[in-house]
């Protein structure tokens, strides 16, 4: 297994261990699965200071993409300019094996890296998965807020979590 910065050549991958997610889960609040140009789109967002990182099943050309994460601006407004956001997203045939917890041990890294003060993560559903790997990676419980979006009929929490840059 290994991990690397996405290149435009992992867009479809990355959008269909997305897609997957948007269709038949509640991690992600989007309700729509991305078309290939808003994929390749929201690469050119995800690089520089905001890198999306990809997991594969080896070093060589055409490896599979097991996995993806990435950071997002966390507010658009500029104080917020030292947090950032994170995702990750683990396709289902390969989670439970420790893609996810090598995909955010990189991300967590070029957090620092790149200078953010804080990261947080906002985890639909009660993702207990989410919620564990991300307390492993440094993350403390912030809170939880109630019943802030509907999917599939029902109504979803979503747990903050937040780590801290090491002075
Ligand atoms: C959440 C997710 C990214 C975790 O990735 P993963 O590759 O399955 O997780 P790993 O195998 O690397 O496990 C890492 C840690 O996560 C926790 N974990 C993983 N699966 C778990 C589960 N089913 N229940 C509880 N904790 C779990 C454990 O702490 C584990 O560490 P350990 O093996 O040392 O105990 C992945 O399951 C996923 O993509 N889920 C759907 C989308 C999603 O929820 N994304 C998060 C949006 S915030």
């Amino acid at each position: 297994m290994h991990t690397r910065l996405a290149t435009s050549g992992d867009a479809a991958a990355i959008a269909e261990i997305y897609n997957r997610e948007v269709t038949e889960g509640t991690a992600t609040f989007d309700m729509v699965p991305r078309t290939e140009a808003e994929q390749l789109a929201w690469m050119r967002e995800h690089s520089g200071a905001y890198p999306c990182v990809v997991a594969t099943s080896g070093q060589e050309a055409g490896a599979t993409v097991m996995g993806w994460a990435c950071l997002s601006p966390y507010r658009p407004r500029p104080a917020y300019s030292t947090s950032v956001e994170d995702s990750i997203y683990v396709h289902r045939d390969h989670q439970g094996r420790g893609v996810g917890d090598l995909l955010l041990g990189h991300l967590v890294a070029l957090a620092d890296d790149h200078g953010f003060h804080a990261t947080f993560a906002r985890i639909a559903d009660a993702g207990a998965a989410s919620i564990a790997l991300h307390s492993k990676h440094g993350f403390d419980l912030v809170g939880v807020e109630r019943e802030v979006g509907r999917k599939f009929g029902r109504w979803l929490d979503v747990t903050v979590m937040q780590r801290l840059r090491p002075r």
